[in-house]
Formats: C-alpha cells, structure tokens, sequence
C-alpha cells in the first residue's frame, strides 16, 4: 500500500479540487515525547513499531498559511525567506502535497512560520506537517475529523501525528496494514504545574535526520530487540503517573526512556550519536540537581538539546542552574 492509496481512503472524491477559500491557515504546536517513537513497522506509511506519548508546547510551534497561485510550481517561504525549489525541504512538502493532487495544475503559496529551530530535534516536521495539512483542510473546506487528519499528518512525519493537540496525547501503534488504527488522540489530563525547559545547546541542522537513524537502528541494532518491551514498561508508568499526579513517576520514566532510545541508536552501525558534549554536561547538573533534592528530568530527542521537565517550584534554581533555559509553561 501507498501514502496516496491512504489519502484516496480518507478523501474520495474530495482531493484537492477548487480551492473553497483565497485562503487557509493552521497554526499547530510542537510536541515532545515522553515515551518515544523510534522505529517504523512500515517505513513507506510512517507506522510505528510501538506507539508513544508526548507532551505539546502551547505556543512553540509552526503557522502555514496556504494560497493558491498561478504559477506552474508551489512557492515555500519558511520564515519569510522564500526557499530554493531544489531544497530538501521544498522537495519534501512537495511530495507531501502531491499526494492531494490528481494533477500539478493546483500549485499553492505554503508560507511557513516556525518559533523553533527548523531540524534540530524540536520537532519542526511534526508541527510544519500538522500545521499543513490542517491548513488544507480548511483552505478546501474537506470536513476531515481530528483522527483523519492525524493520520494523514502522520503520512508527512511520524511525530506529526501527535501535534493535532495541546497537552498530553497518545499516538496508537495500530495492528493494519494500512494505518487506519494508527492515530493519535488527546487524553484528558490537566497538569498546570508542569513546566518543561528548552535546553538549546546547539540550533544548527542535525547531521543525521531522525527518519535515517530510526531505519538504521531497527535493521542494525543488538538492543533494538528490547524497545518494544521498554515502552510497554514505560506507557504503563506514564499512564499510572499521569492518573495519581505523580511527577517523580513521570519524570523518570521520561528521562528512563529517552536514554533507552539513545542507547539502541548507539549500538547501531554506524552508530548513531545525536549527544554533544554540552548535552552530557546538562544531564550531570541535572543529575546533581536531584542529589541535592531537586525533582527535575530531562528527555532528548534526535538532536543535541535537552528538554527539562520540573515543577513550577524549582523554576528560580533551574534558571540559576541554566542561565540561558526558556521555559514553557502549559495551556490551560
Ligand atoms: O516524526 P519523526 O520522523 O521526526 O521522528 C521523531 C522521533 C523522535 O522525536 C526522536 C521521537 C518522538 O516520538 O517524537
């Protein structure tokens, strides 16, 4: 099966047709994962192996606004700078929006504005592809439901799938073959108190993307064998700690988690290692923060930075800690 046999699945007749607006934006929040996604069962469908939950960040995250042009190509501008049609990036919305089209005759100005790091393991491609896709959804009036346009997000990037929301969501591994059981939904969790600390240690563009080190773990790795059995651990902590409010369970489950999926992509070949040497000083002064009583944790994604996680209580200690952290608070 194809990403666009999935596409046809969900819009019928609907693909992209006349435009029902001049245009259409979208503004969706990145999220972070507290038990990870690191592995695909299906690679050309972005299925995981095991499913995840994360955590979004309000008002970090991208706008697209969509408009259909005259010209024979699409337009990208990322952050006002309009992108070379040869970019990777541009290639890759490109492909993306092919699927929704039967012909090229429908090309689209997609203006892109990110408040985060674009590839440096902030989950840029899963706010941009959530961001996306409900732009078009609005710009052609579709009438998609949050669970069609969480799969069709995942088609983009995995992680998409989980940026539909604000606040804690799950995204379901799912048992088809065609994906349509593997979708994210919310769950109904306040937490005000949480308070999660960007830790940029380096912004630059990574240098292996996550889609090429989840591949190469899964077909290289001696650890690999065990992540599934990790996250079966770890979604049932987190589940636990997300219903008795308890942060300590939370917290080092993520952290938990988070070095396990660092350690499986180590062991692969050739080995994968997203940690600086300003990453590993970060995790001993969090590390020591903890000897001395502090509740604080961290997690990581593909890239360098770290992502504290804390109550608002220790917010003065984490920025004498971490002079340059900045700290997002929860939606309400
Ligand atoms: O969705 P992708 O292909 O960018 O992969 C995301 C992988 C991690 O960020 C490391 C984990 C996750 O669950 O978000």
């Amino acid at each position: 099966m194809k990403k666009i046999d999935v596409v046809r699945q969900i819009l019928n007749e609907r693909m992209m047709s006349e435009p029902r607006h001049e245009s259409g934006a979208a503004f969706a929040p990145t999220n972070i994962a507290l038990c990870k996604y690191w592995g695909k069962r299906n690679v050309e469908l972005n299925l995981p192996v095991t499913s995840s939950l994360s955590i979004a960040l309000p008002d970090k995250g991208a706008r697209t606004v969509l408009m259909p042009v005259n010209t024979k190509d699409d337009r990208v501008i990322l952050n006002n700078r309009i992108l070379s049609p040869d970019s990777g990036f541009v290639m890759r919305l490109g492909e993306f929006l092919d699927l929704f089209r039967e012909d090229k005759s429908c090309a689209l100005q997609v203006d892109i504005t990110m408040n985060i790091p674009v590839a440096a393991g902030l989950a840029s491609s899963a706010c941009g592809f959530a961001s996306l896709i409900s732009a078009m959804n609005n710009l052609f009036e579709w009438g998609l439901s949050p669970r069609e346009l969480s799969i069709l997000a995942r088609l983009g990037s995995g992680s998409a799938s989980r940026s539909l929301w604000n606040g804690f969501v799950i995204w379901h591994a799912g048992a088809r073959a065609d994906g349509m059981d593997s979708y994210a939904e919310p769950l109904d969790v306040a937490w005000k108190k949480l308070k999660i600390g960007i830790l940029a240690i380096d912004r630059g563009e990574k240098p292996v993307s996550s889609r090429q080190a989840m591949n190469q773990t899964v077909a290289t790795s001696m650890l690999y064998g065990c992540w599934p059995d990790v996250v079966a651990r770890d979604m049932g902590l987190l589940r636990q700690a997300l219903r008795d409010k308890d942060f300590s369970l939370l917290g080092r489950t993520a952290e938990s988690n988070a070095l396990a999926m660092h350690a499986t992509m180590s062991s692969s070949w050739p080995p994968v290692c997203y940690h600086l040497p300003d990453t590993i000083a970060s995790m001993h002064v969090v590390w020591d923060m903890r000897r001395s009583g502090d509740d604080i944790y961290f997690t990581q994604d593909a890239g360098p930075n770290l992502k504290l996680l804390f109550h608002e209580e220790i917010t003065d200690k984490v920025r004498e800690r971490f002079p340059n952290v900045e700290i997002i608070s929860l939606a309400d």
